[in-house]
Protein backbone atom coordinates (compact mmCIF):
# COMPACT_ATOMS: atom_id res chain seq x y z
CA UNK A 1 0.00 0.00 0.00
CA UNK A 2 1.35 3.16 -0.88
CA UNK A 3 1.45 5.68 1.86
CA UNK A 4 1.19 9.94 0.93
CA UNK A 5 3.10 12.35 2.50
CA UNK A 6 1.26 15.59 4.24
CA UNK A 7 1.11 18.48 2.67
CA UNK A 8 1.55 20.45 6.02
CA UNK A 9 5.27 18.33 5.97
CA UNK A 10 6.03 18.22 2.63
CA UNK A 11 5.67 20.23 -0.77
CA UNK A 12 3.44 18.08 -3.11
CA UNK A 13 4.18 17.71 -6.65
CA UNK A 14 0.86 19.83 -8.14
CA UNK A 15 -0.16 18.91 -12.09
CA UNK A 16 -2.72 21.04 -14.17
CA UNK A 17 -5.43 17.82 -13.42
CA UNK A 18 -5.65 17.41 -9.82
CA UNK A 19 -4.80 13.48 -9.03
CA UNK A 20 -7.48 13.59 -6.02
CA UNK A 21 -11.03 15.19 -6.20
CA UNK A 22 -12.90 14.94 -3.16
CA UNK A 23 -17.21 16.23 -3.52
CA UNK A 24 -19.57 17.29 -1.05
CA UNK A 25 -22.71 16.43 -3.13
CA UNK A 26 -25.08 18.66 -2.31
CA UNK A 27 -28.68 20.35 -3.13
CA UNK A 28 -30.34 17.07 -3.99
CA UNK A 29 -33.32 18.12 -1.66
CA UNK A 30 -33.54 21.58 -3.28
CA UNK A 31 -33.39 19.99 -7.07
CA UNK A 32 -36.59 17.81 -5.71
CA UNK A 33 -38.65 20.89 -3.95
CA UNK A 34 -38.12 23.04 -6.88
CA UNK A 35 -39.89 20.66 -9.03
CA UNK A 36 -42.42 19.86 -6.30
CA UNK A 37 -41.15 15.96 -6.38
CA UNK A 38 -40.32 14.36 -3.04
CA UNK A 39 -36.64 14.88 -1.97
CA UNK A 40 -36.08 11.41 -2.41
CA UNK A 41 -36.76 11.90 -6.48
CA UNK A 42 -33.31 14.21 -5.92
CA UNK A 43 -31.52 11.29 -4.40
CA UNK A 44 -32.23 9.32 -6.98
CA UNK A 45 -31.68 11.79 -10.35
CA UNK A 46 -28.17 12.23 -8.01
CA UNK A 47 -27.25 8.39 -8.87
CA UNK A 48 -27.02 9.48 -12.27
CA UNK A 49 -24.55 12.58 -11.48
CA UNK A 50 -22.58 10.21 -9.63
CA UNK A 51 -22.26 7.63 -12.70
CA UNK A 52 -21.71 11.31 -15.26
CA UNK A 53 -18.95 12.44 -12.67
CA UNK A 54 -16.76 9.37 -13.08
CA UNK A 55 -17.16 9.42 -16.47
CA UNK A 56 -15.35 12.71 -16.46
CA UNK A 57 -12.57 11.52 -13.97
CA UNK A 58 -12.18 8.88 -16.37
CA UNK A 59 -11.71 10.94 -19.49
CA UNK A 60 -9.84 13.64 -17.72
CA UNK A 61 -7.36 11.48 -16.07
CA UNK A 62 -8.37 11.93 -12.61
CA UNK A 63 -6.89 9.25 -10.23
CA UNK A 64 -8.95 9.59 -6.93
CA UNK A 65 -11.92 10.59 -6.81
CA UNK A 66 -13.97 11.08 -3.32
CA UNK A 67 -17.77 11.57 -2.68
CA UNK A 68 -19.34 12.27 0.37
CA UNK A 69 -22.62 10.26 0.22
CA UNK A 70 -23.91 10.17 3.92
CA UNK A 71 -21.95 11.51 6.85
CA UNK A 72 -22.20 11.14 10.42
CA UNK A 73 -25.04 13.67 10.91
CA UNK A 74 -27.14 12.63 8.36
CA UNK A 75 -28.97 10.10 11.11
CA UNK A 76 -30.57 13.24 12.39
CA UNK A 77 -32.74 13.04 9.30
CA UNK A 78 -36.27 12.00 9.20
CA UNK A 79 -36.55 8.21 9.26
CA UNK A 80 -38.35 7.41 6.28
CA UNK A 81 -35.61 9.48 4.40
CA UNK A 82 -32.65 7.67 6.02
CA UNK A 83 -33.89 4.30 5.07
CA UNK A 84 -34.48 5.54 1.54
CA UNK A 85 -30.69 6.41 1.03
CA UNK A 86 -29.63 3.09 2.47
CA UNK A 87 -31.94 1.45 0.43
CA UNK A 88 -30.78 3.39 -2.77
CA UNK A 89 -26.71 2.77 -1.76
CA UNK A 90 -27.54 -0.89 -1.98
CA UNK A 91 -29.62 -0.59 -5.00
CA UNK A 92 -26.70 1.38 -6.63
CA UNK A 93 -23.97 -0.92 -5.37
CA UNK A 94 -26.15 -3.97 -7.03
CA UNK A 95 -26.38 -1.80 -10.18
CA UNK A 96 -23.14 0.04 -10.83
CA UNK A 97 -20.40 -2.26 -9.73
CA UNK A 98 -20.11 -4.42 -12.89
CA UNK A 99 -20.33 -1.35 -14.65
CA UNK A 100 -17.10 0.32 -12.42
CA UNK A 101 -15.26 -3.04 -12.75
CA UNK A 102 -15.42 -2.89 -16.62
CA UNK A 103 -14.17 0.36 -17.20
CA UNK A 104 -11.27 -0.37 -14.63
CA UNK A 105 -12.98 1.64 -11.31
CA UNK A 106 -11.33 0.60 -7.61
CA UNK A 107 -14.60 1.04 -5.61
CA UNK A 108 -13.90 2.08 -1.85
CA UNK A 109 -15.92 2.68 0.89
CA UNK A 110 -14.98 4.83 3.79
CA UNK A 111 -16.69 5.64 7.06
CA UNK A 112 -18.18 3.91 10.14
CA UNK A 113 -19.66 0.77 8.26
CA UNK A 114 -20.83 -1.00 11.62
CA UNK A 115 -24.25 1.33 12.03
CA UNK A 116 -24.91 -0.31 8.86
CA UNK A 117 -27.45 -3.49 8.01
CA UNK A 118 -25.03 -6.27 7.72
CA UNK A 119 -26.50 -6.77 4.20
CA UNK A 120 -25.20 -3.46 3.28
CA UNK A 121 -21.93 -4.08 5.15
CA UNK A 122 -21.44 -7.71 3.30
CA UNK A 123 -22.68 -5.78 -0.12
CA UNK A 124 -19.56 -3.20 0.46
CA UNK A 125 -16.93 -5.66 1.39
CA UNK A 126 -17.99 -8.28 -2.00
CA UNK A 127 -17.80 -4.42 -4.03
CA UNK A 128 -14.60 -3.64 -2.58
CA UNK A 129 -12.78 -7.08 -3.00
CA UNK A 130 -14.59 -7.63 -6.52
CA UNK A 131 -12.87 -4.49 -7.84
CA UNK A 132 -9.71 -4.46 -5.75
CA UNK A 133 -7.32 -5.16 -8.26
CA UNK A 134 -8.37 -2.19 -10.65
CA UNK A 135 -6.39 1.08 -10.70
CA UNK A 136 -7.73 3.11 -13.69
CA UNK A 137 -9.73 5.50 -10.94
CA UNK A 138 -9.83 5.01 -7.29
CA UNK A 139 -13.49 5.76 -6.39
CA UNK A 140 -14.07 6.32 -2.75
CA UNK A 141 -17.63 6.83 -1.10
CA UNK A 142 -17.88 8.01 2.50
CA UNK A 143 -20.60 6.87 4.20
CA UNK A 144 -21.49 7.61 7.85
CA UNK A 145 -18.14 9.33 7.93
CA UNK A 146 -16.91 11.77 9.86
CA UNK A 147 -13.76 13.87 9.57
CA UNK A 148 -13.67 13.90 13.43
CA UNK A 149 -15.14 10.19 13.81
CA UNK A 150 -11.70 9.77 11.31
CA UNK A 151 -8.74 11.73 13.13
CA UNK A 152 -10.42 9.96 16.70
CA UNK A 153 -10.34 6.06 15.14
CA UNK A 154 -6.58 6.55 13.57
CA UNK A 155 -5.04 8.24 17.14
CA UNK A 156 -7.21 5.27 18.59
CA UNK A 157 -5.74 2.81 15.88
CA UNK A 158 -2.12 3.83 16.04
CA UNK A 159 -2.09 3.66 20.30
CA UNK A 160 -3.11 0.24 20.31
CA UNK A 161 -0.53 -0.70 17.48
CA UNK A 162 1.76 1.29 19.25
CA UNK A 163 1.30 2.30 22.71
CA UNK A 164 4.48 3.32 23.36
CA UNK A 165 3.80 6.57 21.34
CA UNK A 166 1.26 7.93 23.85
CA UNK A 167 3.82 10.32 24.93
CA UNK A 168 5.31 11.30 21.76
CA UNK A 169 3.75 10.84 18.83
CA UNK A 170 3.59 13.29 15.12
CA UNK A 171 1.46 13.81 12.61
CA UNK A 172 3.74 11.04 10.65
CA UNK A 173 2.87 8.72 12.55
CA UNK A 174 -0.80 8.98 12.80
CA UNK A 175 -1.37 9.51 9.28
CA UNK A 176 -0.92 5.80 8.30
CA UNK A 177 -4.69 5.46 10.73
CA UNK A 178 -6.27 7.86 8.79
CA UNK A 179 -9.41 6.50 6.39
CA UNK A 180 -8.03 7.60 3.55
CA UNK A 181 -3.94 6.93 4.03
CA UNK A 182 -4.20 4.92 0.59
CA UNK A 183 -4.78 8.49 -1.19
CA UNK A 184 -3.03 11.43 -1.76
CA UNK A 185 -4.51 14.31 0.20
CA UNK A 186 -7.52 15.95 -2.16
CA UNK A 187 -6.08 18.69 -4.48
CA UNK A 188 -9.37 19.80 -5.18
CA UNK A 189 -12.56 19.90 -2.87
CA UNK A 190 -15.81 21.15 -4.60
CA UNK A 191 -19.08 21.38 -2.65
CA UNK A 192 -22.58 21.73 -5.06
CA UNK A 193 -25.62 23.25 -3.68
CA UNK A 194 -24.47 26.80 -2.54
CA UNK A 195 -23.46 26.15 1.15
CA UNK A 196 -20.04 27.22 1.49
CA UNK A 197 -19.26 24.64 4.72
CA UNK A 198 -17.22 21.52 5.27
CA UNK A 199 -20.03 19.94 6.79
CA UNK A 200 -17.41 17.34 8.91
CA UNK A 201 -16.06 15.98 5.68
CA UNK A 202 -12.21 15.20 5.16
CA UNK A 203 -11.18 17.21 8.07
CA UNK A 204 -7.21 16.32 8.39
CA UNK A 205 -6.90 15.39 4.63
CA UNK A 206 -8.59 19.39 3.41
CA UNK A 207 -5.77 20.80 4.85
CA UNK A 208 -4.67 22.46 1.70
CA UNK A 209 -7.16 21.52 -0.84
CA UNK A 210 -7.79 23.88 -3.47
CA UNK A 211 -11.92 24.78 -2.00
CA UNK A 212 -14.54 25.26 -4.73
CA UNK A 213 -18.27 26.20 -4.16
CA UNK A 214 -21.08 26.61 -6.82
CA UNK A 215 -24.29 26.88 -6.52
CA UNK A 216 -25.23 24.26 -8.90
CA UNK A 217 -27.35 21.93 -7.49
CA UNK A 218 -25.64 18.13 -7.46
CA UNK A 219 -28.60 16.47 -9.83
CA UNK A 220 -27.68 19.61 -12.44
CA UNK A 221 -23.64 19.26 -12.03
CA UNK A 222 -23.14 18.09 -15.20
CA UNK A 223 -19.15 17.31 -17.33
CA UNK A 224 -19.68 21.42 -18.07
CA UNK A 225 -20.26 22.18 -14.50
CA UNK A 226 -16.90 20.01 -13.62
CA UNK A 227 -14.80 21.19 -16.51
CA UNK A 228 -15.55 24.85 -14.81
CA UNK A 229 -14.37 23.78 -11.24
CA UNK A 230 -11.40 22.07 -12.93
CA UNK A 231 -11.06 25.27 -15.03
CA UNK A 232 -10.76 27.08 -11.69
CA UNK A 233 -8.04 24.86 -10.16
CA UNK A 234 -6.20 25.54 -13.21
CA UNK A 235 -5.63 29.31 -11.74
CA UNK A 236 -4.55 28.53 -8.39
CA UNK A 237 -1.27 28.89 -7.14
CA UNK A 238 -0.48 26.26 -5.03
CA UNK A 239 1.92 27.71 -2.67
CA UNK A 240 1.92 25.31 0.15
CA UNK A 241 3.15 28.30 2.77
CA UNK A 242 5.96 29.42 0.18
CA UNK A 243 6.00 33.00 -1.63
CA UNK A 244 4.79 34.06 -5.03
CA UNK A 245 8.34 34.57 -6.08
CA UNK A 246 9.90 31.42 -5.17
CA UNK A 247 7.47 29.67 -7.21
CA UNK A 248 7.74 31.78 -10.31
CA UNK A 249 11.66 31.53 -9.61
CA UNK A 250 11.80 28.00 -9.54
CA UNK A 251 12.31 26.24 -13.06
CA UNK A 252 9.96 24.02 -13.95
CA UNK A 253 12.83 21.38 -14.75
CA UNK A 254 15.12 21.79 -11.89
CA UNK A 255 12.32 22.12 -9.35
CA UNK A 256 12.02 19.33 -7.18
CA UNK A 257 8.57 17.79 -7.00
CA UNK A 258 8.94 16.77 -3.40
CA UNK A 259 10.29 20.42 -1.23
CA UNK A 260 11.62 20.47 1.80
CA UNK A 261 10.71 17.77 4.19
CA UNK A 262 9.71 19.84 7.36
CA UNK A 263 10.75 17.44 10.36
CA UNK A 264 8.08 17.85 12.95
C1 LIG B 1 -27.18 15.86 -0.45
O1 LIG B 1 -28.36 16.51 -0.79
C2 LIG B 1 -27.37 14.36 -0.31
C3 LIG B 1 -27.21 13.85 1.07
C4 LIG B 1 -26.88 14.53 2.11
C5 LIG B 1 -27.46 12.44 1.25
P1 LIG B 1 -29.33 17.03 0.34
O2 LIG B 1 -30.32 15.97 0.66
O3 LIG B 1 -28.56 17.55 1.50
O4 LIG B 1 -30.05 18.22 -0.43
P2 LIG B 1 -30.49 19.63 0.17
O5 LIG B 1 -29.29 20.25 0.81
O6 LIG B 1 -31.58 19.35 1.15
O7 LIG B 1 -30.95 20.38 -1.03
C1 LIG C 1 -23.26 17.03 3.63
O1 LIG C 1 -24.49 17.51 3.17
C2 LIG C 1 -23.22 15.55 3.61
C3 LIG C 1 -23.37 14.92 2.30
C4 LIG C 1 -23.43 15.49 1.12
C5 LIG C 1 -23.43 13.50 2.36
P1 LIG C 1 -25.62 18.02 4.15
O2 LIG C 1 -26.65 18.63 3.29
O3 LIG C 1 -26.04 16.95 5.07
O4 LIG C 1 -24.82 19.14 4.98
P2 LIG C 1 -25.35 20.25 6.00
O5 LIG C 1 -26.01 19.55 7.11
O6 LIG C 1 -26.31 21.13 5.24
O7 LIG C 1 -24.12 20.99 6.40
MG1 LIG D 1 -27.85 19.38 1.98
Amino acid sequence: MALFGSSTRDVPATAAVPRHVAIIMDGNGRWAKRRFLPRFAGHHRGVETVRATVRTCLERGIEYLTLFAFSSENWRRPEEEVSLLMQLFVRALREEVSKLHRNGVRLRVIGDLSRFEPELQALISASEQRTAANSQLILTVAANYGGRWDIVQAVKRMLSNQPEKVDDWSEADLAPHLAMSYAPEPDLFIRTGGEQRISNFLLWQLAYSELYFTDVLWPEFDAAAFDGALASYRQRERRFGRTSEQLKSASPTTASPTGPRLDA
